[in-house]
């Protein structure tokens, strides 16, 4: 496969948020898209999920009804690798840990295709480290590195490890912009650009919460308000996850060696209380769970 043939089929290892959103917005431009993931439940939650996004979409006049039985009827669900094994691309996006992404790495190497990328959705970890499991195919694997929510957040970080070729980040680039992203370079270095300027900002609310500076609402409204942020940090915290936002806090620390990067200690005390954010219903705040 070269730069200029387009990619008809992408794998998306994990079905978690960012990986059943990675789904969704290939399938809506056009290509085939093999959900993955080992748990059944998962992969029925996200199935759900996408009828329930499209849906929406033709609800609000969108998307046609045929559109997006179409982008539906472009998704698979698969529990095993070996079922997407002809697929031009793969996106890994499963749990953020350095040891389960290389095994994964590994077995991504011995499924696909040796004309495959190997792409990861990873929000911190080196690139350079995760392609140190796969050897000589690590000129084939990059960062691409989406947001959520993936179908309307517009950037795809694009990160090239120590060995990524040129062809793999050129069809990176081609494929970010199918997909209706604007892709943008960063280095590989921990959090890469998003998170590491984000994720201090989000650590220091909780600062200012645990400190009593504000309530987290009034801190939230705050930002809001007065920098113009969709949403307050605390807010944006639950939604991300905070156990996503502590394990980025520790990546960064751990790899830049700074600890103007430890996690907030309040962060931390609410993730030891499993108070992970609106995917189970608290956080900062009481939420409806998703
Ligand atoms: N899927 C598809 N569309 C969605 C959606 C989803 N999950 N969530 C919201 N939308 C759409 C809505 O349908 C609506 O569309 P419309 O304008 O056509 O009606 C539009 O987005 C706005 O949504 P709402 O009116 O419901 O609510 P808001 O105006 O508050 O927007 C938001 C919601 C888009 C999430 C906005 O609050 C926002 O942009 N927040 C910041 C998100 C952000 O910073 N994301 C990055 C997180 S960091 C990250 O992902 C990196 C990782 O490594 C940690």
């Amino acid at each position: 496969m070269s730069t200029a043939t387009p990619v008809r089929s992408i794998a998306v290892i994990g079905a978690g948020t960012m990986g059943s959103g990675i789904a969704l917005t290939a399938a809506q431009a056009g290509i085939h898209a093999f959900q993955i993931d080992v748990s059944k439940p998962a992969l029925d939650k996200a199935k759900a999920g996408h009828a329930k996004s499209l849906a929406r979409l033709v609800e609000k006049g969108k998307v046609t009804q045929v559109d997006a039985d179409a982008a539906l009827g472009r998704i698979r669900y698969v529990t095993e690798m070996s079922d997407a094994k002809d697929a031009d691309w793969v996106v890994e996006a499963a749990t953020e840990n350095v040891e389960v992404k290389k095994k994964i790495f590994q077995l991504m190497q011995a499924t696909f295709r040796a004309d495959a990328v190997l792409a990861t959705n990873t929000s911190s970890i080196s690139i350079t480290d995760l392609a140190s499991a796969v050897g000589a195919d690590a000129h084939r694997v990059i960062g691409m590195h989406f947001f959520n929510p993936v179908p309307i957040m517009k950037l795809v970080e694009v990160i090239n490890g120590l060995a990524t070729s040129a062809d793999t980040t050129a069809r990176t680039l081609a494929l970010a912009t199918a997909m209706g992203k604007t892709p943008v370079p960063a280095n590989d270095r921990a959090g890469f650009v998003s998170n590491r300027v984000l994720m201090p900002m989000i650590n220091e609310a909780f600062y200012a919460w645990m400190e009593g500076v504000a309530k987290p609402e009034d801190i939230d409204r705050i930002m809001l308000l007065g920098c113009n942020f969709p949403m307050g940090p605390l807010r944006l915290a639950d939604f991300i996850g905070l156990d996503v936002c502590h394990d980025i806090m520790m990546v960064l620390y751990r790899e830049l060696g700074n600890p103007k990067f430890f996690p907030c200690p309040l962060l931390r005390q609410l993730v030891q209380a499993g108070r992970l954010g609106d995917k189970v219903g608290r956080g900062v705040y009481e939420l409806p769970a998703r």
